[in-house]
């Protein structure tokens, strides 16, 4: 799942970029920004199978008007029928929808073509039906059966035409993500967990083997959105050590919850809501290992992002201040005084320039708090975390 993960992303970063995109340092400046927060496509793994009538009114509300984080799609109850022939002539109408995009959300803005619109088509189809392959399997002459759905069917017509018309990220309309071998609810107000940030739990993996006393201490993952570092690595920790997830954002901190609870990890993974240290006065020089993907994004490269992140992911996880690195620096600092000695970090970059200047200001300004730093590319070569182990 991991693999393929990785997979699918690097598949879909050719897609948008072409085929010589390794070939110069230009290419690979765009290929940052191509990546990681800028993009969201859908990531589900390719091995997922499967892939006019008016909309009644769009009744399905986005706005994240009370915390109370919703179970995703395939897992709710299904409580509603269609006929066949109603669900087909839903279908057709979405996929002319998808086809009608052609290749213009590309153009504008890097967003999805026709092509991962059908596929996400599929995905929800296999979400929304309690048997979706009774579904594709059956005849046009049994247009009267009657099957049952996760979702009433105006419902999906108005999500599939938020999809489309506003852009509404797929993982927003089915309420999950797939992220390394979790199953992640998010909700607008929350970001959305990117395949790049799956590998901050593999660092953390190599750490704790080769120093077994780390798995045994506390961990924090500071902007912990909804929760995929804490989860993640709660569960590499496995009986020993624990976990605290820090946000500023009351929307992130309960889907955190919400996830951490479904994981059943509440009794190693501790939720807090404050900005980045505040609400780990008490752990001061005691921490065991810190990861962080904070927001890291450029003030002005705001505006340019795919219309899915620029206009649906919350702002306060994306912005990182004029060039992206104030909560970067404000991190590099903190980590100083809250890791044990020998105490391990890893911070997610926007890739390359970050990651350069992030180690030059830890190597002159903090040069007596850390050692052995290290700047570790994603798995599309781009030069994306910076570690390192606290003196
Ligand atoms: C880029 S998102 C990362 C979310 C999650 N860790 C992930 O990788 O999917 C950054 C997160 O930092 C949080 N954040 C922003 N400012 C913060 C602050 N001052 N203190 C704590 N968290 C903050 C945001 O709410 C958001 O959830």
């Amino acid at each position: 799942m991991y693999y393929s993960l990785q997979i699918v992303h690097t598949l879909a970063l050719f897609l948008v970029l072409g085929d010589n995109f390794l070939a110069d340092e230009m290419n690979l400046s765009i290929l940052a920004r191509a990546s990681s927060l800028s993009t969201v496509f859908a990531s589900r793994t390719l091995h997922r199978s499967i892939a006019c009538r008016p909309i009644s009114c769009s009744s399905v509300s986005y706005a994240p008007n009370s915390i109370n984080p919703k179970t995703p799609l395939f897992l709710r109850p299904p409580i509603f029928t269609a006929t066949l022939s109603d669900l087909q002539k839903w279908q057709n109408w979405a996929k002319s929808l998808a086809s009608s995009v052609g290749s213009s959300f590309t153009e504008s803005d890097n967003g999805p073509d026709s092509e991962i619109l059908h596929r996400e088509l599929n995905w929800l189809i296999e979400d929304a039906l309690e048997n979706p392959n009774s579904f594709q399997t059956r005849s046009e002459f049994e247009f009267d059966t009657v099957l049952q759905l996760r979702a009433d069917l105006g419902d999906l017509y108005a999500l599939w035409k938020q999809r489309i018309e506003t852009r509404r990220p797929f993982q927003y309309i089915v309420g999950c993500e797939h992220w390394r071998d979790l199953v992640l609810s998010v909700e607008e107000g929350v970001l959305i967990p990117r395949p790049e940030t799956e590998l901050m739990v593999d660092l953390v993996c190599d750490v704790i083997k080769e120093n077994v006393d780390l798995k045994g201490g506390l961990w924090v993952d500071l902007g912990t959105g909804s929760g995929a570092l804490a989860i993640g690595i709660g569960r590499v920790l496995g009986d020993d050590g624990s976990v605290i997830a820090v946000d500023v954002s009351p929307i992130a901190v309960q889907v955190a919850l919400f996830n951490v609870k479904r994981y059943n990890l509440q009794d190693k993974i501790s939720v807090k809501q404050g900005s980045w240290f505040d609400p780990l006065t008490e752990f001061k020089g005691r921490v065991a290992g810190l990861v962080s993907n904070p927001p890291y994004i450029p003030s002005g490269h705001i505006n340019g992002l795919q219309a899915e992140v620029g206009r649906h992911e919350p702002i306060l996880a994306l912005d990182g201040g004029e060039d992206g690195m104030s909560d970067l620096l404000h991190l590099c600092n903190g980590a100083a005084f809250m890791l044990q000695p020998g105490g391990f970090f890893a911070f997610e970059t926007n890739g390359e320039d970050q990651c350069k200047f992030l180690v030059d200001h830890m190597e002159s300004i903090q040069k007596n708090s850390f050692y052995d730093l290290k700047i570790v590319p994603d798995f599309a070569g781009i030069q994306r975390f910076v570690t390192g182990i606290r003196l």
